[in-house]
């Protein structure tokens, strides 16, 4: 039984005040951690605040992307010690944000997810197609790639730790999501990629998020198809009642 897990990307979103309304917002209102795991990707300067406020409790701190050397001459970067050091617990690796804006490769993310792992961060493993690639019937081929090439090298027991995310790029920030039946469907494949890569055990251990427009609306029947463990929710996650609302569908699931 794979617990559901529910994880927002503020993006470059927030000011430290709003955040630290955020979390006194939702302080004692989410749901039972043993039922759903809830986290908080924030902007970097506001990771050492939060996990202070989070005092160990839901929702937890993660960061949006960090560099896979633990120090050295990379100015503006940060490293996986330094956010290990913080007490965040949880790392996105390789939004398509990132892919398209700042020139992550497939192998620069195996890199960090590699360095995500051997410093004891779980790393949310991105992945999703362009709506040409949909169009012309590349979405399994784009995604079942990049499951592939992310993993690389990666044993089963660490790929077991890690948490994929399924973000379909014409999906995000857009309003459209993919039918639940769609997004369910790629789900399936990158679960049947990852039982190529480490068997039926192991994959059906690996957590996987829909991610693209995901509302309180929606969730619902999102998380009711059966390869799809949670999500990673970008707008929505912003306000605390929505990301209650997001957390509370999780748990009647
Ligand atoms: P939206 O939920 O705003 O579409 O963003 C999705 C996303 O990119 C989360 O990482």
């Amino acid at each position: 039984m794979r617990k559901p897990i529910i994880a927002g990307n503020w993006k470059m979103h927030k000011t430290l005040g709003e955040a630290e309304l955020f979390y006194a917002d939702v302080q004692g209102r989410i749901p039972d951690p043993a039922q759903v795991e809830t986290v908080i990707c924030a902007p970097f300067p506001f990771l050492f605040r939060l996990v202070q406020l989070s005092e160990g409790k839901a929702p937890s701190v993660g960061a949006q992307n960090m560099h896979e050397e633990e120090s050295g001459a990379f100015t503006g970067e940060v490293s996986p010690t330094q956010l290990k050091d913080l007490g965040v617990g949880y790392v996105i690796i390789g939004h398509s944000e990132r892919r398209e804006y700042f020139n992550e490769t497939d192998e620069s993310v195996n890199r960090k997810i590699k360095s995500a792992l051997g410093h004891g961060l779980t790393p949310i493993v991105c992945v999703g197609e362009t709506l040409e690639e949909r169009e012309d019937s590349r979405t399994e081929a784009k995604v079942s790639g990049q499951v592939k090439a992310a993993y690389s090298g990666i044993p089963a027991k660490e790929a077991e730790r890690t948490v994929v995310a399924y973000e379909p790029i014409w999906a995000i920030g857009t309003g459209k999501t993919a039918t639940s039946e769609e997004a369910g469907e790629v789900c399936r494949s990158i679960r049947k990629t990852l039982e190529e890569l480490y068997g039926t055990e192991a994959a059906g251990r690996i957590r996987i998020q829909y991610g693209g427009s995901v509302k309180p609306d929606n969730i619902a029947e999102l998380l009711a198809q059966p390869d799809i463990d949670g999500a990673l929710v970008g707008g929505a996650s912003l306000d605390p009642e929505s990301f209650l609302r997001l957390a509370e569908a999780a748990v009647h699931e």
